[in-house]
């Protein structure tokens, strides 16, 4: 019984119709529905949302992982209990699309919620783009927090709810703490990464993947001929081999637009072990350390 894939993230916008129009207008997401101050967006290829806005402050809601069915749900939640994770109740019908879920706190604060579809899993047809957007990402990829000690949160991802651990960067001197993790539930190389930060416990981006490195440079294009800037890319990473650029929308949030993310099958495998500090793996066409304001969460 396991996590079978990161499904959803639902984040906070300080202006829900400026958002809303970035996202969409400019990112060629595609609005679904909307819940009083939450609005729901897909990447197109399919009726299920992948990323929420959720009215007022910044920073995240809520992330969202996937079970097969709601008999996978009720035996994770009863698993969990038993290993003395506090679980609200399931909740059946909480979003819109999802037949049930429940939800728990990790350690560095953020809120966890497992949930099942209520219809097939699907995959991206790009057919099903938003037909006013150039190109629009295939799906949601992962998320990434900030946080003041990377050992601890990874810990309890891997040994109390079930990920496998793709990456470690670990500093030059063995003795100082870890510096960035990458761990996932299926094959993606990382469905949540957390690297060490001096602001808290924070959000650091949501990823959305795209067709290829030509894909993430046509969205650096089309960003800039809305004037709008990127923080950082186009890049590629060490760990995960992945392509990236980043932007923040208007609320500051950090959106990453990635491609040729790896495929780990084997979730056995010990993680592999980088070493060195940030600027070795940011970026390793440069080996340019990310900008000061890389550091910033929300
Ligand atoms: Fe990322």
């Amino acid at each position: 019984m396991s996590l079978m894939a990161f499904d959803h993230a639902v984040i906070r916008v300080q202006d829900l119709d400026a958002a809303r129009r970035w996202y969409c207008d400019w990112l060629g997401l595609i609005e679904l529905a909307q819940d009083g101050d939450i609005v729901y967006l897909g990447c197109g290829g399919d009726e299920h949302f992948d990323l929420g806005l959720r009215a007022g402050s910044v920073g995240l809601d809520h992330m969202a992982f996937a079970v097969a069915g709601v008999p996978e749900l009720e035996e994770l939640h009863r698993q969990y209990s038993e290993r003395g994770i506090a679980c609200t109740a399931i909740e059946r019908a909480p979003e819109p699309g999802i037949a049930a879920a429940f939800r728990l706190t990790v350690p560095t604060g953020q809120i966890f919620e497992v949930m099942a579809r209520d219809g097939r899993t699907s995959y991206p047809h790009t057919t099903k783009w938003n037909p006013a957007a150039a190109h629009a990402p295939l799906d949601i990829n992962h998320i990434t927090f900030l946080a003041d000690d990377v050992e601890l949160p990874t810990r309890f991802y891997c040994e109390q709810l079930g990920f496998a651990f793709s990456d470690l960067l670990l500093p030059p001197d063995a003795d100082n703490p870890w510096l960035f993790s990458f761990i996932r539930v299926g094959e993606n190389h990382h469905d949540i990464a957390i690297v060490k930060g001096s602001v808290g416990n924070k959000l650091h981006h949501v990823a959305f993947l795209v067709n290829g490195v030509s894909e993430v440079v046509r969205f650096a294009d089309r960003l800039g001929r809305f004037g709008w800037r990127i923080e950082a890319g186009v890049g590629r990473h060490g760990p995960g081999g992945n392509s990236f650029l980043y932007v923040r929308d208007p609320s500051g949030n950090r959106i990453e637009i990635t491609a040729d993310v790896a495929r780990l099958p084997n979730r056995f495998e010990s993680p592999r072990i980088w070493r060195g500090e940030l600027s070795a793996v940011f970026n390793v066409w440069t080996e340019a350390p990310p900008p000061a304001s890389f550091g910033d969460g929300t």
